[in-house]
């Protein structure tokens, strides 16, 4: 812990600070902009945290540099949203040598789980059975292309698991699928090269985020499609642009990914640093979001 001079203390109950590194993905989307900002104020020095912050651009081997700098440095503890599934076990091993707890948030990953004290985060998969079930109910029949997430995240392996679950048996026939990478502009790039290919055969999207939902949206008002009504787009966040978008009946129906996990964060690092047990997984919960329900939602909503 470092001593944390005139300003610290607060909610840390003393002097020290409680030193946490913080290696977030990057910044691709607005879901991970309010994410960032969640933690950020949860591991303030009022709160008793000293915070080194590293975003890795979406690279993993980035993330990864980040993580074992923050073990050179010797932080009290490590917070990770793991960019991918794969490829955890060397640096968690070294964090547990040197004897320094790991709380994983937002995205799961394949490494044993006695190589980290806890994780928090969403139920993907049931995020992506949410979006396919409104899909089977309300666009049965479609041709589908998907904007998938970054390749090898849980976000995205998850959510394609849960979408095809639902729809099983359906009628639903998809045509293309491929990754948007979780931005804007992979978005707006791939569903442009879906439209050459298929153009207005499409009649049903699945953004596996706003941000390649808002992105795609660009690219179906310049091939002169209306989204909404010729192409019906499903995506999951609940971001404000997505919300207003749905709520313009642009978006169809939107599946809620809660950013806000910071508390639960900064509630874990202090338990397991204090010794305390703490649960292995907490899953947070998700709603819905029907136009009707966006137009709603939107003036209260804090992100
Ligand atoms: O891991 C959560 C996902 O990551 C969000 O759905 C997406 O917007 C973000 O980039």
């Amino acid at each position: 812990a470092t001593d944390g001079g005139s300003g610290g203390g607060g909610g840390g109950g003393g002097d020290e600070l409680i030193t946490v590194g913080f290696a977030q993905t990057g910044s691709e989307s607005g879901w991970r902009s309010a994410n960032t900002e969640s933690l950020k104020t949860a591991l303030s020095e009022e709160n008793g945290f000293k915070l080194v912050f590293n975003a890795a651009d979406n690279k993993q081997e980035a993330q990864i540099a980040a993580v074992r700098s923050f073990i050179n440095q010797g932080v009290d503890a490590i917070v990770i949203a793991p960019i991918t599934v794969d490829g955890w076990d060397d640096v968690l091993k070294e964090a547990k040598d040197a004897g320094i707890p790991v709380i994983l948030e937002d995205r799961t990953v394949s490494a044993s789980d006695d190589l980290y004290a806890s994780w928090v985060g969403l139920d993907f998969e049931k995020e992506g059975e949410l979006a396919g079930q409104w899909a089977v109910e309300n666009a049965d029949g479609s041709n589908l292309v998907v904007l998938e997430g970054t390749t090898g995240s849980s976000a995205a392996l998850d959510r394609a698991t849960g979408w095809s679950k639902a729809l099983e048996g359906s009628t639903i026939k998809t045509l293309d699928s491929q990754t948007g990478d979780f931005t804007r502009d992979g978005g707006k790039k791939v569903m442009e090269g879906f439209l050459q290919k298929y153009g207005s055969d499409i009649n049903l999207l699945f953004a596996h985020n706003d941000d390649m939902g808002l992105g795609a949206l660009d690219a179906i008002e310049a091939a002169g499609l209306v989204p909404g009504q010729d192409i019906k787009i499903v995506t999951i966040d609940a971001v404000h642009d997505g919300m207003q978008a749905l709520a313009d009946g642009k978006f169809s129906f939107i599946v809620e990914c809660n950013p806000l996990l910071g508390e639960k964060v900064a509630d874990l690092v202090k338990k397991v640093l204090a010794g305390e047990s703490v649960d292995k997984r907490t899953i947070v919960e998700d709603q819905t979001f029907t136009q009707d329900q966006a137009k709603e939602a939107l003036p209260t909503r804090p992100y």
